[in-house]
């Protein structure tokens, strides 16, 4: 498992311009944000941007956010930028959302999976926000996951991805959100989100005083990422809509484990199942989740995910966990074991 090519440092002011110096010689470099940790390299260049496709294994067609430290940098990345963009960085930045705008044309295509267009997000967390001061460059930066796995909260789950990928991994212990950014594009006729996150559409709507469309609800616009396996545990998943059905879910196989928010899993423990409680909010659910599976699918063979449709607050964590389960929910009898 362990390589001498990877290197895990608290993210000191030392580590900090280590980081920011392999990402100006166009290097990667892995360091954490509010959301999840990151898979960082330099914007501009197009080689590097390529060394973070080969470290994740990503397919080529799927855009790479950019990360910026100000507002006073978007013009470094973007061609123009609207008012409802200032609008909405100056309401939710730094923080957990991405807002895409029309790309500058020296922003190389393969940061942006051939698009005229580029994500941009201004992280709220000071480690990445001081690297890429340091590094005096836009980063583009995909989660620091390899391609379809649960995205890292941890710099250990990082180190078990990208072993022997990337030299270096900036330590910022757990991440506070836990879920990825909200997208929402302002280069469509409409604001539309394009995967959901803790900016929530009503946020995003009241800030913008009209109404914001999303996948799924009003307009379906996909983001190109939306549509590749994500989030996939090592252990067969599936989802479950009461604690009832999660325990019988459970029962037809083998060392299984229940997942899910405090109230459901209490049930489904009184009821005989093994658990993991994420906690009792929606927040405490988004921070848990991944590193969760992460855990679960190195003790377990099967995980039962509570299926959170149409509980209040947990739409975002639900687009990702279902993604996890491939979109099935148990009913009644799993028809082949894997
Ligand atoms: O919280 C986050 O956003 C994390 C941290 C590291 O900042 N990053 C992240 O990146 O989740 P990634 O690459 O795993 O997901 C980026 C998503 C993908 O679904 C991608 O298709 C979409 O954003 N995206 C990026 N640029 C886009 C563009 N120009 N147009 C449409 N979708 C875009
Ligand atoms: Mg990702």
């Amino acid at each position: 498992m362990s390589s001498p090519d990877i290197v895990t440092k608290l993210a000191g002011a030392e580590a900090l311009d280590e980081g920011a110096a392999i990402i100006k010689s166009g290097g990667v470099v892995a360091f954490p944000t509010e959301t999840v940790y990151g898979l960082g390299a330099d914007a501009f260049n197009e080689e590097a941007v390529a060394k973070i496709f080969e470290a994740k294994g990503r397919p080529q067609d799927n855009p790479l956010i950019v990360h910026i430290p100000s507002e006073s940098w978007l013009g470094r990345v973007a061609a123009y930028v609207p008012d409802a963009a200032y609008e909405l960085f100056d309401a939710f930045s730094p923080g957990p959302l991405t807002v895409i705008l029309p790309k500058r044309s020296d922003l190389p295509l393969v940061t942006t999976a051939g698009l005229e267009t580029v994500g941009i997000r201004i992280p709220n967390n000071d480690i990445a926000l001081e690297l890429i001061r340091r590094a005096d460059t836009p980063v583009a930066a995909p989660s620091a996951n390899t391609s379809g796995r649960v995205s890292p909260t941890r710099a250990r789950d990082v180190y078990e991805d990208m072993a022997g990928r990337i030299p270096l991994i900036l330590d910022g212990g757990r991440t506070d959100v836990g879920i990825e950014s909200t997208v929402v594009t302002l280069a469509a006729d409409t604001p539309t989100i394009l995967r959901p996150g803790a900016v929530t559409a009503e946020m995003i709507s009241e800030v913008l005083g009209e109404a914001v469309y999303f996948k799924g609800k009003v307009k379906v616009a996909e983001a190109p990422g939306m549509k590749y396996t994500h989030y996939a545990p090592r252990v067969p998943c599936i989802g479950a809509l009461t604690p009832l059905d999660a325990l019988a879910a459970a029962k037809e196989r083998d060392n299984s484990v229940v997942v899910g928010e405090s109230g459901f899993v209490r049930e489904a423990e009184a009821l005989g199942s093994r658990v993991v409680d994420l906690g009792d909010t929606p927040e405490k659910c988004m921070q848990n989740a991944f590193a969760a599976l992460r855990e679960a699918e190195k003790i377990y063979k099967f995980i039962v995910i509570e299926h959170f449709e149409g509980k209040k607050g947990y739409y975002a964590l639900n687009n990702r966990l279902s993604k996890s389960y491939g979109g099935k929910v148990f009913c009644g009898e799993i028809a082949a074991k894997k």
